[in-house]
C-alpha cells in the first residue's frame, strides 16, 4: 500500500476516535490517570546482529523471557481494553519463533487496536519472510493496520559495519524487497525502512536516501538517542554521543527532510523537532503520549511508563494495572514530566500524542509551511515556550 493512502487510512480512523481523544486529554490532565492507549512491547532481547549504537544483543537470554503462556493471563484483563496502538521491538522479534501467535494473542486482548508496528533487522529473511507475511495477512483479515520497517543502517558494507554482520545488506535487502511486494497487494499493510544515523555511518546517509528513492521505499531517520531500558545503551552516549560535526550535520538533513515531505506526515513534524532540539540546546517541545497514557514492556514482565521511567514492577509478580495507578508510580511519572520530559528525544508514538492536541498541532503546521519555504529562517521561528506549556 503506498505510504499516502496508509496514512488517510490512519488519519481516518484517528478522526473517528477524536471525540474520545479530547475526553482523555481532558480527564488526564485534570481529573485522574487514564488508561494506556500505547503500548511497547520488548518481545526479546535476543537478537541477530550487534551493533554499534545498540546494546541490546547483549542482553539477549531466551530464558527469562515471558512465554505466550505467561503472556496470556497478563493481557487477559480490561485494564488494556483502551489499547490503540501497538509496538512490538526488541532485540529483534522475528528471533521468536512464536511472534504470529504473539500477534494473535494481543489482538484477543486489545479490543480497539487499530495499528500494530514492527520493527525489524530482516538479516535472517528465511525465516522473517514467512513469519511476516502470516502476520500481514492475519491482521488484513482483522482489518487492524500493520507497519513494518526494516533497519537499514547504510548500503553495502556500512550496513555491514554498523550491525557487525556479515553481507547484512544482501540478507536485510531480500526481507526488504519480498515486504514490498507483499505491500502492494495489502491495502493495510504499510512497508519501509527505517536508519539511525551517526557518526560511523553519516556519510551515507545521503546514499541510503538516494537508494530508498530508487526502490520507491518510505524511510524514517531516527534521531540518535540514549536509554537503558529500551537500548541498553546509556554508557554509549560518551563515545558516539553527537559531537559538533553530527550535529551540524543532522541539523541540516532534518531540515532538509522537512523541506521534501509533505507538512502534514508524520515525519516532517519529527524531523523539525528534532532540527529544533539540535539548535535549542535539546529542549523537547514534541508531545508524547507516554506522559499520560503508554506503558512499555520488556522481556522478562518488567514494565515501564516509558523508556526513561524507572521499573514500576514485574507483571508476572503483580497486576499491570495495580503498577501503573500506583501512588508512588505516578509520583515517579509525574517526576519524569518535570525533569526528563523535557530534554527527551524519543519519538515513540509521538505522532498519536501530535494528532490528538489540536493547538499545538496547527501551530507547528503553520510553522513548518515557514521553514518548508525558507529553511535559513529556522532560527529565528523556534517556538519559545516550552512542551509542557504545549
Ligand atoms: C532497538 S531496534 C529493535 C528492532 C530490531 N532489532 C531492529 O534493529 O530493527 C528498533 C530501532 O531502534 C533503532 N536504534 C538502535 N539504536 C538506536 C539509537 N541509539 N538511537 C536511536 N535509534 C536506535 C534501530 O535502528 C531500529 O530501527
Ligand atoms: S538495534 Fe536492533 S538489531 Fe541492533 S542490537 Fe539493537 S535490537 Fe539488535
Ligand atoms: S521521558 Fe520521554 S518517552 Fe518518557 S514520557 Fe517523557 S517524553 Fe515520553
Amino acid at each position: 500500500m503506498s505510504t499516502n493512502k496508509f496514512r488517510l487510512h490512519y488519519l481516518a480512523r484517528t478522526a473517528a476516535g477524536v471525540p474520545r481523544d479530547l475526553v482523555n486529554t481532558f480527564v488526564s490532565a485534570k481529573i485522574h490517570a487514564i488508561r494506556p492507549t500505547v503500548l511497547i512491547y520488548n518481545c526479546t532481547w535476543v537478537c541477530d546482529a550487534r551493533c554499534t549504537m545498540c546494546n541490546n544483543w547483549k542482553w539477549g537470554d531466551r530464558k527469562s523471557d515471558m512465554t505466550l503462556e505467561q503472556l496470556e493471563p497478563v493481557m487477559n484483563h480490561p485494564f488494556w481494553g483502551a489499547v490503540e496502538n501497538l509496538n512490538i521491538s526488541g532485540g529483534e522479534p522475528t528471533t521468536r519463533n512464536d511472534l504470529p501467535q504473539m500477534v494473535e494473542l494481543f489482538h484477543r486482548h486489545l479490543p480497539r487496536l487499530r495499528k500494530i508496528g514492527i520493527n525489524t533487522t530482516g538479516l535472517t529473511p528465511t525465516r522473517a519472510i514467512p513469519m511476516l507475511t502470516r502476520i500481514v495477512e492475519f491482521c488484513a483479515r482483522q482489518e487492524i493496520l500493520i507497519s513494518v520497517r526494516v533497519s537499514l543502517d547504510g548500503i553495502g558494507d556500512v550496513h555491514n559495519q554498523v550491525r557487525d554482520v556479515k553481507r547484512g545488506f544482501e540478507k536485510a535487502s531480500r526481507t526488504i524487497e519480498a515486504m514490498q511486494a507483499l505491500a502492494a497487494s495489502h491495502d493495510n499493510f504499510q512497508f519501509g525502512i527505517a536508519s539511525t544515523i551517526f557518526a560511523t555511518n553519516m556519510q551515507d546517509a545521503e546514499n541510503i536516501l538516494a537508494w530508498a528513492r530508487t526502490k520507491g521505499l518510505d524511510v524514517v531517520f531516527n534521531m540518535l538517542r540514549f536509554t537503558d531500558a529500551m537500548l541498553h545503551n546509556k554508557e554509549l552516549q560518551e563515545t558516539i554521543g553527537f559531537q559538533e560535526r553530527e550535529e551540524t550535520f543532522m541539523r541540516k538533513f532534518f531540515l532538509d527532510r522537512v523541506q521534501e515531505e509533505s507538512v502534514l506526515s508524520g515525519q516532517s513534524f519529527m524531523y523539525l523537532h528534532y532540527a529544533d532540539m539540535i539548535a535549542n540546546g535539546y529542549q523537547r517541545t514534541m508531545p508524547c503520549p507516554f506522559q499520560s497514557q503508554g506503558l512499555l514492556l520488556n522481556p522478562n514482565g518488567d514494565l515501564h511508563y516509558c523508556e526513561n521511567s524507572e521499573k514500576l514492577g514485574n507483571v508476572l509478580d503483580d497486576a499491570a494495572e495495580a503498577l501503573y495507578f500506583k501512588a508512588e508510580n505516578l509520583m515517579h511519572r509525574q517526576h519524569l514530566k518535570d525533569k526528563v520530559c523535557p530534554t527527551c528525544l524519543s519519538p515513540c508514538q509521538v505522532n498519536v500524542g501530535a494528532m490528538k492536541q489540536f493547538v499545538p498541532y496547527a501551530k507547528f503546521l503553520k510553522r513548518a509551511y515557514q521553514v518548508k519555504r525558507n529553511p535559513q529562517r529556522h532560527t529565528e521561528t523556534l517556538p519559545t515556550d516550552s512542551y509542557a506549556a504545549r
